[in-house]
């Protein structure tokens, strides 16, 4: 395991990630993890990350200069470097000319770090202080125009430094210098898979858990849906899962739910069905939302209910992924949606939280699904909101047009899926925009709902483009809805990126 110290850099996050694409295990802490916690954790060998901070500023980000004699390698990245340089007596100084962007870096010694890196090679620099003379016991490894040190090295005790970042792409042997530290200096072998993570957080559940309880809401999506399997392996039938239909699901998604953790795993599963308590709060409510409060509220007060049946719960699965623990870190975007209301639990109730997802990252999260033995179809389910439908009917929600866009819905996915684009495609539904248009079907004029057809494209959800869909897909679609979902004469497709659209229509 390798330990990344966050000092709170643009590119903490990414370093995490490129170590575990060397297949070595890493978690990342705040800088201000205790040193007997790091002792206890015993990795193999620590990052220091960037930060934003000088370290002359009043309250920046310091460490205790014991950890540098724990015996155990350290690799400082930019703020890292600048740090270990100052706590080690080196001189650290504000520079005249920053240095930002692409810049020819000129090795000096083909130290293990920089063992098969040909010289000059470019990094990406991004500072404004630089190391001015390295410490005592250090050697400069690397130079650049305009910083003298910019990487040191004291091979005796084993403290690496660099003043760019290796961890962006824009320093092509980046992902080499990390791989050199992590295999030449911290003796890591890149053999951590999604097998031994597996066993491992297995492990950990079970010891943590001991002969206790464990509660865990089950979306169908594919975090709860991993966690609640891997929770299971752990502890088996000490493991109930609430699963909450609240009538604003897609076709038969309450049923798949049933049928893969009820009977292929055999997990405690308690299914709700509140259709009817959902449907009757949503009567008559049509603001965007006031509807996803009120789906949230009604989801906490169902998830209570049927909590306090179970009596003594102890603990609470969550399928919180690395990317949430960053971003509720650092949050301070205007709310455009409440999003996530829906799986937020009740602040007052009282469980110790298992998380066992915490560390990783989605598509790494997919391959434990897959390690586990979920199927294709939850493994590879695209996004749903916890509101589900009800963000997909505009105006209000009836239960007439959530059958009708379930239908609709069903086709699109079907017919993409049918097409092999389900996996390119980030998001593809469809809309009900509870709006009525003239037709002419069989001679008769018509007067019907439209369908709206949404297909993005997109990363990670924060941006996302129109999906490119091949005409004749399209033509697929809109044919079929329009034959076989009654109350629909039209169909059409939103052009709309986000921005400044928003992949939902509320
Ligand atoms: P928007 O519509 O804001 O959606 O572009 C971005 C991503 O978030 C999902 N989404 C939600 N997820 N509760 C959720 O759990 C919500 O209320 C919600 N609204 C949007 C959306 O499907 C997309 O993946």
């Amino acid at each position: 395991m390798v330990l990344v110290l966050d000092f709170g850099g643009q590119y903490s996050q990414l370093i995490a990630r490129r170590i575990r694409e060397c297949r070595v295990y890493c978690e990342m802490l705040p800088y201000t993890t205790s040193l007997e916690r790091i002792k206890a954790m015993n990795p193999k060998g620590i990052v220091f990350s960037g930060g934003p901070a000088s370290v002359y500023g009043e309250g920046a980000p310091r460490i205790d200069a014991a950890i540098f004699e724990l015996g155990i390698p350290i690799l400082g990245i930019c703020y890292g470097m600048q740090l270990m340089a100052y706590t080690l007596g080196g001189k650290v100084d504000r520079a005249v000319n920053r240095e930002y962007g692409k810049t020819e870096l000129r090795i000096l010694k083909e130290d293990q770090v920089f063992a098969g890196i040909e010289s000059p090679t470019q990094c990406w620099m991004s500072h404004g202080d630089f190391v001015a003379a390295a410490p005592a016991g250090f050697e400069v490894t690397a130079q650049t125009e305009h910083t003298p040190v910019a990487a040191m090295a004291d091979y005796q005790r084993q403290l690496y430094a660099v003043q760019f970042h290796p961890e962006v792409v824009h320093t092509p042997k980046g992902q080499e210098m990390l791989r050199n530290f992590l295999f030449n200096v911290c003796g890591c072998h890149g053999t951590w898979n999604m097998g031994s993570f597996i066993e491992q957080t297995v492990k950990e559940i079970r010891e943590r858990v001991g002969d206790r309880k464990v509660l865990c809401a089950l979306s169908g999506g594919v975090d709860s849906s991993v966690a609640a399997v891997l929770v299971h392996k752990a502890v088996g039938d000490q493991l109930t899962c609430v699963f909450v239909n609240h009538g604003l699901l897609r076709k038969g998604e309450a049923e798949q739910v049933r049928r893969i953790f009820s009977e292929k795993f055999k997990i405690n599963l308690v299914y709700v069905d509140a259709e009817e308590r959902f449907l009757q709060k949503l009567a008559g409510v049509t603001d965007p939302e006031r509807k996803r409060k009120l789906i949230g509220n009604e989801f906490i007060y169902v998830f209570e209910d049927e909590a306090k049946k179970l009596g003594q719960i102890d603990f609470l699965v969550q399928g919180t992924l690395y990317p949430d623990v960053v971003e509720s870190g650092t949050e301070t975007a205007a709310t455009i949606k409440t999003h996530h209301n829906v799986g937020g639990l009740p602040e007052d109730m009282q469980f110790e939280l298992i998380e066992p997802l915490r560390w990783l990252f989605k598509d790494e999260v997919r391959a434990v699904g897959e390690e586990l033995g979920l199927p294709a179809e939850i493994v590879w389910r695209q996004p749903f909101p916890g509101p589900g439908l009800a963000v997909r009917i505009l105006g209000e929600v009836t239960r007439d047009k959530l059958d009708i866009l379930r239908e609709a819905d069903a086709i699109v996915t079907e017919e993409i899926f049918n097409a092999g684009l389900n996996k390119q495609v980030w998001q593809y539904f469809a809309v009900l925009p509870s709006m009525k248009s003239v037709g002419v079907m069989g001679d008769e004029r018509t007067y019907a709902y439209t369908i709206v057809v949404r297909a993005v494209t997109s990363e990670d959800g924060m941006t996302a483009d129109w999906a490119r869909l091949p005409y004749e897909l399209l033509e697929r679609i809109s044919n079929r809805i329009v034959n076989e979902v009654p109350h629909v004469n039209r169909v059409v497709y939103d052009i709309t990126s986000k921005p400044p659209g928003t992949i939902e229509w509320e």
